[in-house]
């Protein structure tokens, strides 16, 4: 389909043919737009907490050993990671379901190796199933086969293209019995190698030949009276199947672009039953409703200046499309990254809602720790701002999930009525109260930053930072970050409050195990509210807050003094006293008794070392 947008103004669709379901979603706002549009395609899943941390991965790690390698590295130099990686290196012959018996053939220690020091793995999947592999040794070939889970040809023979592994079948995941067959290749496969999630890539679907390897018969289906104008090759069936290969629901001219949906939702039910856990499924193609199975990627993105900018409009579009998991390659995928634009990246990347550094084999390597010690301390105090904001970002995905909002939020549809944030698209938001202006120029120290109603704000920018704000009126609440998000979970909790003119502040927090299956739907959650000045209230309780207390927060908007005194109480309905509290003075390190803080910074109340329960409703208050 060609959709053109024109100046009057007006969009015109230029369809191949079909049926045309046009649905209007009348707003008013864009905030209700999205709502109204989830509301038919489905709200998002809820991702698993580890899937927010760092992933890294490449194609090129080319043995476990190597693998192994990386993964030590980031831990010795300090970088928090959740999630490593494998490319299609790992595959006998590149053929999915199988690992290399020379350089993976210790793959299943390796992975329960990361999983006891509390990391995740994930690997590639391609839907491309080898169809020469000699019979009888392949099962996923053979037994596919047997149960007639492929797509036909015009003919109704097995339709065969080329992709890695030479020639290949591919799954028709409109059966339901395909469906049956992908998840028994991914139970006998999870029970040698106990992956967490899948990487579904391919899948438009792909193949090195146009059709089949035995071409396309001519026809209105393959070659339409109209062709759309952005089609790759000219051709419908160019780098594809032939528009009329049949599938168990119709011709693949008719579902040709739902074959990456249809393999994200077997994968994620697969993931499901096998794991007994929240699934995690990234997949290149993408089309409306994949955001209920898998996250998107943004495909091989180069490693250049361009691409990163471009990447802020990508990640806002998908979050307008229901796939809140979006993120691109940092540091770029296709050629040589320099030092500059990876840390720019990392820096941009680590307000991705999905963050993964991923690179190319022939490229010269891009993990953080390759770089100099400036760009790696960059890079290191940048994923822990995002591990610290872990705690926030979970629960925007909440919302997503449950409300249909946005993580990832582009400023027009925060700020409708502003005329000024419709072309906004060098900075976005973290919900409604992060503010986020990376640096996308090369050798730019300085950053043009729109913060208050069209008003730009020159603000220094060097290499080791970026700028990020907090709106009036906003609570956010934080974690101490650590390597992985299994330790950082356990750390005490912090609150950054800033008090808007009239004083005031509220936000919340959502918290559960992080990947046991339905938890909101179940109840299995708890759920708290902050409002300035701080009070704590779980509304919700169950279960996973145990042994969670805050620890700290800074205030910002206090009015300006040199003392404040402050008081922490929890009501005495749990027959609590009043909490006898040290506060510590960052700057100086004082410590000061109960009640009284110096406050290091102008309108900055700085309280640390609490120890609060947040089961418990708690208030903390200060006056002058
Ligand atoms: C990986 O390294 C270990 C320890 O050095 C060695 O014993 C093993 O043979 C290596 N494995 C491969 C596949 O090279
Ligand atoms: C379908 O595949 C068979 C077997 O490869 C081949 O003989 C036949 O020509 C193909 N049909 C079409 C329409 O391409
Ligand atoms: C990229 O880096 C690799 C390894 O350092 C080098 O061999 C290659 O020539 C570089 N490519 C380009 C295009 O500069």
């Amino acid at each position: 389909i060609d959709v053109m947008l024109q100046p009057t103004p007006a969009l015109t669709l230029v369809a191949i043919g079909g049926i045309l379901d046009l649905y209007v979603f009348l707003g008013p706002d864009p905030e209700s737009v999205i709502r109204q549009y989830l509301q038919v395609i489905g709200y998002p899943m809820m991702p698993p907490y580890w899937s927010l941390g760092f992933h890294l991965c490449r194609w090129g790690y080319t043995t476990t050993n190597t693998t192994r390698h990386v993964a030590q590295r980031m831990h010795n130099s300090k970088f928090p990671m959740d999630v490593q990686w494998n490319d299609l290196d790992y595959a006998a012959k590149r053929r999915v379901f199988t690992f290399d018996p020379w350089r993976f053939g210790d793959l299943p220690e390796m992975v329960e190796e990361f999983h006891e020091r509390g990391m995740k793995y994930i690997l590639i999947l391609d839907p491309g199933i080898s169809s020469t592999s000699p019979p009888g040794t392949y099962p996923p070939f053979d037994d596919g086969l047997k149960r007639d889970v492929f797509i036909k040809n015009a003919t109704g023979h097995i339709l065969i293209g080329e992709v890695w592994p030479g020639s290949t079948a591919f799954p028709d995941f409109t059966n339901p019995e395909t469906r049956h067959w992908w998840e028994d290749c991914i139970t006998d496969f999870h029970s040698k190698v106990p992956v967490d999630g899948l990487w579904i890539d391919m899948n438009e679907p792909a193949s090195f030949v146009q059709g089949s390897v035995e071409g396309c018969p001519d026809s209105d289906l393959e070659n339409p009276p109209y062709t759309p104008t952005g089609v790759v090759g000219g051709q419908l069936n160019s780098g594809t199947l032939c528009m009329s290969a049949q599938q168990k629901l119709s011709t693949h001219y008719n579902l040709h672009n739902m074959y990456g949906l249809t393999e994200a939702y077997a994968t994620h039910s697969a993931l499901r039953k096998v794991r007994g856990k929240r699934p995690f499924v990234l997949s290149r193609s993408s089309y409306p409703g994949i955001g209920r199975f898998s996250g998107v990627w943004t495909g091989d993105v180069r490693s250049d200046w361009e691409q990163l900018r471009y990447s802020i409009p990508a990640v806002l579009q998908f979050s307008l499309f229901g796939v809140p998991l979006v993120g691109a390659d940092i540091c770029g995928f296709g050629g040589n990254t320099t030092e500059e634009l990876c840390v720019r990246w990392m820096q941009l990347g680590a307000f991705y809602p999905f963050m993964r550094n991923h690179n190319d084999k022939p490229n010269a390597p891009q993990e953080p720790y390759v770089f100099g010690q400036k760009a790696q301390a960059a890079m290191r105090s940048v994923l822990n701002l995002r591990y610290s904001l872990l705690p926030f970002l979970y629960t925007l995905f909440h919302h997503v999930h449950a409300t249909a909002d946005t993580v990832a939020r582009p400023l027009f549809v925060e700020f409708p009525t502003d005329p000024n944030s419709q072309t906004i698209d060098r900075q976005f938001l973290w919900g409604s109260s992060l503010l986020i202006s990376p640096v996308l120029e090369q050798g730019a120290v300085d950053d043009n930053t729109c913060l208050n109603k069209g008003q730009y704000l020159l603000l220094p920018a060097p290499l080791d930072t970026i700028n990020v704000h907090v709106r009036e009126g906003h609570i956010i609440p934080q974690q101490e970050p650590a390597l992985t998000t299994i330790a950082s979970r356990r750390n005490p909790f912090f609150l950054t409050v800033a008090l808007s003119a009239g004083g005031w502040a509220r936000g919340d927090l959502f918290w559960d195990d992080g990947d046991s299956l339905d938890t909101f739907e179940m109840g299995n959650y708890c759920y708290v509210i902050f409002i300035s000045q701080v009070v704590s209230d779980p509304v919700r309780l169950n279960g996973a807050l145990d042994g969670l207390v805050l620890g700290g927060l800074q205030v910002f908007g206090v009015p300006s003094t040199t003392s404040l005194y402050f008081s922490v109480c929890r009501p005495q309905k749990d027959n609590d006293d009043i909490l006898q509290i040290s506060v510590f003075v960052p700057k100086n390190q004082t410590v000061l008794s109960a009640g009284l803080c110096v406050c290091p910074l102008p309108q900055v109340l700085t309280v640390t070392s609490l120890a609060l329960p947040m089961t418990k409703v708690f208030t903390v208050q200060w006056a002058l």
